[in-house]
């Protein structure tokens, strides 16, 4: 039978990430319980708990029947888009009052909803797409996907290194942007970053991302998409993760939130985009209208819930207790893993994961770990260029689990590492 030819800008690879939690699921399959393979790999909080959120989602627990659930207008009801703008952020960071309102808010299906609205609204063919060292590179698949550049894209990587967490200052990448237009004048130049990193855990300086925003919005065809998605998970400091709001005046600025690891709604895709940049805005919309055709209903009611004035001192208890756990968590998994001699990236300033230091190939090791201890980690490859040596350096471990299953998953580890001598002390 004569092949069939499909998209080649489906000839993506599946995310590692995936790939190795649907194999744990796999694997668990056929294992007795007290032998299962605990999954540490994809970015889930599995100590959030959206209850403080869902209480007040009053058709959620309508006995008598739901109704229909109908399309939410495309971008999110604009009352609720304006109590983002208005009550939501400036609860929990102080910006003059008249900076964003609604139409500056659309509510989507996660921060990856919004960096891909973002990505859809300025990106074309043979644009260049500017990331960080060590980064969430979801984004570059979705370019692909999208049809917007082929599947060989090799992204431009701001150089950056261990000592700062591999977090480019803003000096070295204004200067690699600088050069980058220099180079090529008439293409537009995105660069995708984020605020709290995934997976380091590391935290660009506020100031540093108000220089790189005001060197940005002065130059035409550059773009900031500013992804905040872990900055309510945070314990380092509380500066302001929105560039929108550090910016003059915004344009070519964007960032992208996510209520996912704060509230434990991964599955529920709750996210927003925001920007101060009209004509941007404008066509993000379109690119959403046709995308998902409407934010589900689910979501925009989280939204509405956390952007009433009246839940959000309950919402910051229940955040406070949150990151209480997840810290709590993060430096009993590490200081564990340094006893064993192995390193941590640069301390981690609020996040779900812990990046570590291995003395061994990770793109080997995450294996023989999962097949030894039975515990599921990622190797940092799933972070890095192929060729880049960081990624053969580092595993990502999701840490924001049940404390229980953390002990045994460092117990485990211990074991294995002991058992097979490759620890460094
Ligand atoms: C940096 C970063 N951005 C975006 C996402 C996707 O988040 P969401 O569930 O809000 O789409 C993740 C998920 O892990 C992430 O780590």
């Amino acid at each position: 039978m004569a092949s069939r030819n499909y998209s080649y800008f489906a000839d993506i690879p599946y995310s590692i990430i995936r790939e190795i939690s649907e194999k744990v699921i796999e694997i668990n399959k056929s294992l007795p319980e007290d032998r299962k393979v605990i999954d540490l790999s994809l970015g889930q909080n599995f100590l959030g708990d959206p209850s403080v959120i869902i209480q007040n989602i009053k058709w959620l627990e309508d006995k008598s029947g739901v109704g229909p659930i109908l399309y939410e207008p495309s971008l999110g009801p604009v009352e609720v888009r304006e109590s983002i703008a208005k009550v939501f952020y400036p609860y929990f960071y102080s910006f003059s009052d008249d900076l964003i309102d609604a139409s500056n808010v659309m509510i989507t299906d996660g921060a990856f909803g919004a960096v891909r609205n973002a990505l859809g609204a300025i990106f074309r063919p043979g644009d260049i797409l500017v990331i960080d060292r060590v980064t969430f590179r979801y984004f570059l698949h979705a370019l692909i996907a999208m049809g917007r550049v082929m599947p060989n894209i090799t992204p431009y990587i701001v150089p950056s290194d261990e000592e700062t967490g591999f977090i480019a200052r803003a000096d070295q990448v204004i200067e690699f942007l600088e050069r980058l237009k220099n180079q090529y004048p008439d293409k537009n130049i995105v660069y995708y970053t984020q605020f709290g990193f995934n997976p380091t855990g590391c935290y660009r300086d506020s100031r540093d991302l108000k220089k790189i925003t005001n060197y940005i919005e002065e130059e035409k065809n550059i773009f900031l998409i500013n992804d905040i998605a872990y900055h309510l998970v945070r314990w380092g400091s509380s500066d302001i993760p929105l560039a929108s709001i550090l910016a003059e005046d915004g344009a070519g600025i964007v960032d992208a939130d996510s209520l996912s690891k704060p509230f434990g709604l991964m599955g529920a895709r709750v996210g927003a985009l925001i920007t101060r940049d009209r004509e941007l805005f404008k066509r993000a919309a379109r690119i959403q209208q046709y995308m998902i055709v409407s934010p589900n209903k689910l979501a925009v009611d989280v939204w509405r819930v956390v952007s009433q004035r009246e839940i959000l001192p309950e919402i910051t208890n229940y955040l406070n207790n949150l990151i209480r756990m997840i810290r709590n968590n993060y430096e009993f998994f590490v200081n564990e893993l340094k006893e064993l001699g192995l390193t941590v990236c640069k301390e981690g300033q609020g996040t779900i994961y812990a990046f570590i230091k291995i003395n061994k190939d990770a793109s080997i090791f995450w294996k023989e770990l999962l097949e030894n201890a039975k515990v599921a980690v990622v190797p940092a490859t799933a972070f890095t260029d192929p060729h880049d040596i960081v990624g053969k350096k580092y595993i990502r471990v999701t840490i924001s689990v049940n404390r229980d299953l953390l002990e045994e998953s460092v117990l485990r580890i211990k074991n294995y590492l002991q058992g097979s001598r490759i620890l460094v002390k």
